[in-house]
């Protein structure tokens, strides 16, 4: 079979956390149904070697592409820099990825320098500063891994003083250089949101990876004329390397609804 315009779009993360880009996904594009994989058996990636979320990463893209999706989303930005090439080699339909599409949206409204925030791997990979200087080599780009955040989100500190000295202590670095633009380079970073931007103030403003890259899907969908046609309640499919402790509470915060069709794979 191949992909048709009433195929699902694939969208992948290491865990849960690329629910966030799925709820954005869901309030733009409410026809289109989704299908999403999260490895939470081998989550995190972001501590992870590149060769290890090479492989994972291409694994999950393979899994996808059986399933004939009509576009496939990397929503974790950990694999996105490290994998995204080497999904893009392999896969006959569109790949789209959150570190291409934040880098977009934070070059777009940049007029100094920009921060990013993300985990360890993200930030050593150097993919933003790549993505950034080559849309504007002129802007300066300052990155700061911040490994705490992604444990503090799945506790639900969203707005605990721990969370935002945290968020502080990282982002002290950042704020003493010139930036008026914060890339929120994480999957779970959204959720921070409120606590991000009390912490930046008004002269900072945050780029949310997740709701530009529903934009660019929808682009993208228009340009392939790939839109479902029909206007019935999509099908939201979700497939797991594991079912932990606490999943369905900790996957509805960042969904912002309850997940139905589950399915667990075991690799
Ligand atoms: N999904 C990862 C990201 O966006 C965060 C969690 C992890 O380390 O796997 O970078």
């Amino acid at each position: 079979m191949v992909a048709t315009a009433r195929s699902a779009i694939g969208v992948f993360d290491s865990g849960i956390g690329g629910l966030t880009v799925v709820r954005a996904l869901m309030e733009r594009l409410p026809f289109e149904d989704i299908v999403y994989f999260g490895d939470t058996a081998r989550v995190p990636y972001g501590v992870k070697s590149n060769d290890t979320i090479h492989n994972f990463t291409t694994q999950i893209a393979d899994f996808l592409l059986d399933r004939d999706v009509k576009l496939l989303i990397i929503a974790c930005n950990t694999m996105a820099a490290v994998a995204g090439d080497a999904v893009r080699a392999r896969s006959p339909v569109p790949v789209l990825d959150v570190i291409d599409a934040g880098a977009r949206a934070a070059v777009e409204i940049s007029q100094r320098g920009i921060g990013v925030i993300g985990t360890p791997t993200t930030v050593n990979s150097n993919a933003y500063a790549r993505n950034i200087h080559a849309l504007n080599p002129a802007l300066s780009v300052y990155s700061q891994a911040c490994p705490l955040l992604v444990p503090l989100v799945e506790e639900g500190w969203l707005e605990h003083e721990v969370t935002k000295l945290t968020l502080q202590e990282y982002l002290k670095p950042v704020f003493v250089e010139s930036i008026d633009a914060l890339v929120l380079g994480c999957t779970h970073y959204p959720l921070l949101k409120p606590l991000i931007g009390q912490v930046a103030g008004a002269g900072i403003r945050l780029v949310d990876s997740a709701v530009t890259i529903a934009e660019q899907t929808a682009r993208v969908l228009t340009e392939m004329d790939m839109h479902n046609p029909q206007r019935v309640a999509p099908r939201y499919d979700y497939v797991v390397t594991d079912i932990p402790l606490r999943f369905q509470t900790i996957g509805s915060r960042f969904l912002g609804r309850e997940l139905s069709h589950l399915e667990q794979v075991r690799w």
